[in-house]
């Protein structure tokens, strides 16, 4: 962990009232034992309903049954970075771990986050490599194992600790270069590693016409501001960065370590930051999380349910936040073993849920665009509502016939331009268990990504369909896609079929 996360964490313990802690303990133990009718007992099913995959950091030895029971996606926690199977010259080595997790992945139907091509840590025979044998290595890389790798993370924290908004100073971004003295390295005499692997990634990723999408991944960058009201510089220069690059970046990874502080973790600063890159037509992951368990509350990991609960709300708030990943199963197994950040506890296999397993599953099957849930019991009105008298002379009310199948829904961001659409699939009365949506572009208009769907046709008539983890709909329930695209987009009228 990082030191601003301790300091954060210092602060607030001294700051909050043991009154508030408890409120907080009595909140979630009311919500944990009152879970949604007809909820999904699985995390990734759950997130599945509400149109994302929760995922899991894993390693070859751990490959328990309940990753593919409870996880939909899965990060290698050590086995394809670089100090694992990168030789000095930018080929690949020791890859059966690596290949291992990625097979298992497949048939447990899970997704697969590629984690990481270009870091200063864990760099192995890359350690002080020029930029063109880091492109080698990231040509080798991506293309071992081509679409069958949904997400890379193809940098990974290139920014400075302490919130100075800085690119890292030490290898590989001591390569970087400001030709003009501006103070940045988006100009295009500048030198940047992180833009020029990114060009290097999505020219592979081009040229196999593979799906894969490319990420920039990062910690601390989780909030608008941080503890105090102080703005996240962190966050705003990978925002920048993002927005330099969009053209080569596809996704953006919020590790979000985060502590067992009540007050590190607000929802709405999260969802706010997640949504800026959202708008920027990107998916958002969080893709690291754990949170520390800090007993000296004595809360019975209270405090740690509750800020798991934030976490996932803000996330499912944002309909671009396509994924959460955490960083391990359990406590006991997990980098952090000290702090208890995970879900479960147990080792070996045997493992048990943790009152944060319980919380994040409830969040995740009340679904997208939830309000928070409140902080009291919702309070019984002593007097039963008294029914109204029906007249016979009254004719009923008429009744709206059943809808099976589906519908759907567009709602539009738009600037000088271009786009990003949002299309809502909903159930009519009857569970669906596939649905594709077709809808006619205005001419001028092409679509240029898509995220939750897969995608047939650029322009005119263009046909989208769920994937893996969003075609079960339960009945009046709703999963939501996403496109970005260029030119105008106005008038869509999506046509949504069960399939
Ligand atoms: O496999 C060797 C083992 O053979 C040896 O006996 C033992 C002795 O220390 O070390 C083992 O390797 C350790 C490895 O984890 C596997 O357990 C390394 O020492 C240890 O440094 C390594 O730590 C990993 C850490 O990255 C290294 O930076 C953690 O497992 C891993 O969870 C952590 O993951 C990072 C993400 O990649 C990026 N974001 C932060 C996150 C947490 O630090």
């Amino acid at each position: 962990m990082n030191s601003d996360l301790r300091q954060r964490r210092k602060v607030a313990r001294t700051a909050l009232p043991t009154a508030v802690l408890l409120l907080i303990s009595s909140a979630v133990a009311v919500q944990s034992s009152a879970p949604a009718a007809a909820a999904e007992t699985t995390l990734r099913a759950a997130a599945a309903n509400a149109g994302l995959f929760f995922g899991v950091a894993a390693s070859p030895n751990r490959l328990y049954p309940i990753v593919g029971q409870e996880f939909s996606q899965l990060t290698p926690e050590n086995d394809m970075k670089p100090d694992r199977i990168a030789t000095s010259s930018g080929g690949l080595q020791n890859t059966s771990g690596a290949d291992t997790l990625v097979n298992h992945a497949q048939s447990n139907n899970m997704l697969v986050r590629g984690h990481t091509l270009v870091w200063h840590s864990q760099a192995g025979a890359l350690q002080g490599a020029s930029q063109a044998t880091l492109n080698t290595f990231i040509g080798n890389a991506i293309n071992r194992w081509g679409s069958r790798i949904a997400y890379w993370d193809v940098v990974n924290e290139a920014l400075e600790d302490n919130n100075t908004g800085r690119r890292r100073n030490q290898w590989p971004h001591s390569m970087n270069r400001d030709a003009n003295g501006d103070g940045d390295f988006f100009d295009a005499g500048d030198t940047d590693v992180i833009r020029d692997s990114f060009i290097r990634a999505k020219q592979v990723v081009q040229a196999g016409g593979l799906t894969t999408k490319l990420c920039i991944n990062d910690y601390d960058v989780d909030g608008l501001t941080v503890q105090g009201g102080t703005p996240n510089r962190k966050a705003n220069a990978l925002y920048d960065i993002v927005r330099n690059y969009r053209q080569y970046i596809d996704c953006v990874g919020f590790q979000a370590h985060f502590n067992d502080n009540p007050n590190s973790i607000i929802t709405d600063d999260i969802q706010a930051n997640i949504q800026r890159f959202a708008d920027l037509g990107v998916e958002v992951h969080i893709t690291e999380l754990d949170i520390d368990d800090d007993l000296s509350n004595n809360d019975i990991g209270a405090g740690q349910a509750e800020n798991y609960r934030k976490v996932v709300r803000a996330c499912l708030n944002v309909a671009q936040c396509t994924g959460i990943t955490v960083w391990g199963i359990s406590d006991s197994e997990s980098w952090r073993s000290s702090e208890r950040g995970l879900l479960f506890t147990g080792g070996n296999g045997s493992y048990q849920k943790k009152a944060a397993y319980h919380a994040v599953l409830d969040e995740l099957n009340k679904g997208r665009n939830s309000t928070p849930p409140p902080s009291t019991p919702p309070v019984t009105p002593s007097v039963p509502p008294t029914t109204p008298p029906v007249d016979p002379t009254t004719p009923p009310p008429p009744t709206t016939p059943p809808t099976t199948g589906c519908s759907a829904t567009v709602s539009l961001n738009s600037w000088t331009g271009g786009f990003v659409a949002t299309v809502r699939v909903t159930a009519g009365t009857a569970p669906i268990s596939g649905w594709s949506v077709q809808l006619t572009l205005p001419s001028g208009a092409t679509v240029t990504n898509a995220w939750n769907a897969n995608r047939s046709g650029s322009s005119g008539t263009v046909q989208f369909s769920n994937v893996s983890y969003n075609g079960s709909v339960n009945a009046g329930q709703s999963t939501e896609f996403g496109f970005q695209g260029t030119g105008t987009a106005t008038g869509l009228t999506p046509v949504c079929t069960a399939t």
